[in-house]
């Protein structure tokens, strides 16, 4: 069970949930096909933001597994929202789970996406008592290997051409940290 007070404060950072007023904000990166590419959706239209802010991306707490929680991300000196993140209850047995990101280009080199998923894997060990976190991603994705890498997690597996994504075969990058490797962060 998870149930973060809100918001989840970083250095520059503000994590909450998502409302109607993010909309927009979003609509500007995630309906870019550069953007989305390595991520599992298409562009995105209006409808289909407002669509998942009154649906999947409401949730504010997990129950169980199987949930996954999407907090928008501000930019604590200007208000501004600039990206979003995803934390995923994989397993209570095995005490696992799942981080995901997406930013705006306009704050790209900047460490935002990285001080934001910090903050997911503090969420997910420290609050929710999670054993072990993954990033799973494209092999061709390299900003978001270097996101993991920067958090310190291990690259653990290299999945050859092994889905079919968009049209084309996806070589996947399983990266994971673990609770004992997190009491050792430097993001902790
Ligand atoms: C993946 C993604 C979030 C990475 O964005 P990013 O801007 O490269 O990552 P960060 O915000 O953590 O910034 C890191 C960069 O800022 C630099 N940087 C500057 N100031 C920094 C600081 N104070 N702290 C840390 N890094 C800093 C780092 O050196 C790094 O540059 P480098 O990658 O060239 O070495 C972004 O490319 C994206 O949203 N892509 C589309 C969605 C996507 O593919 N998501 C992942 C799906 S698996």
């Amino acid at each position: 069970m998870l149930s973060p007070s809100y918001p989840v404060l970083t250095e520059r950072l503000l994590l909450r949930p998502i409302t109607e007023q993010d909309i927009d904000p979003m609509l500007e990166y995630k309906s870019r096909e550069d953007v989305v590419r390595f991520v599992p959706y298409k562009p995105l239209s209006r409808e289909e933001i407002t669509e998942r802010v009154a649906g999947i991306w409401s949730r504010t707490e997990l129950n169980e597994p199987g949930q996954a929680i999407c907090l928008a991300v501000e930019e604590r000196a200007t208000g501004r929202l600039i990206g979003d993140v995803v934390l995923f209850w994989h397993s209570a047995e095995h005490r696992s789970g799942e981080i995901g990101y997406i930013f705006s280009p306009a704050v790209s080199g900047q460490g935002y996406a990285t001080e934001a998923a910090a903050a997911l894997l503090r969420l997910g060990f420290e609050d929710l008592g999670l054993h072990r976190i993954v990033a799973r991603l494209d092999e061709r994705n390299t900003a978001s290997a270097r996101v993991a890498e920067r958090l310190g997690m291990r690259q653990e597996a290299r999945l050859v051409r092994s889905e079919w994504f968009k049209e084309q075969w996806s070589t996947g990058l399983i990266y994971a940290m673990l609770d004992e490797e997190w009491v050792r962060s430097a993001w902790r």
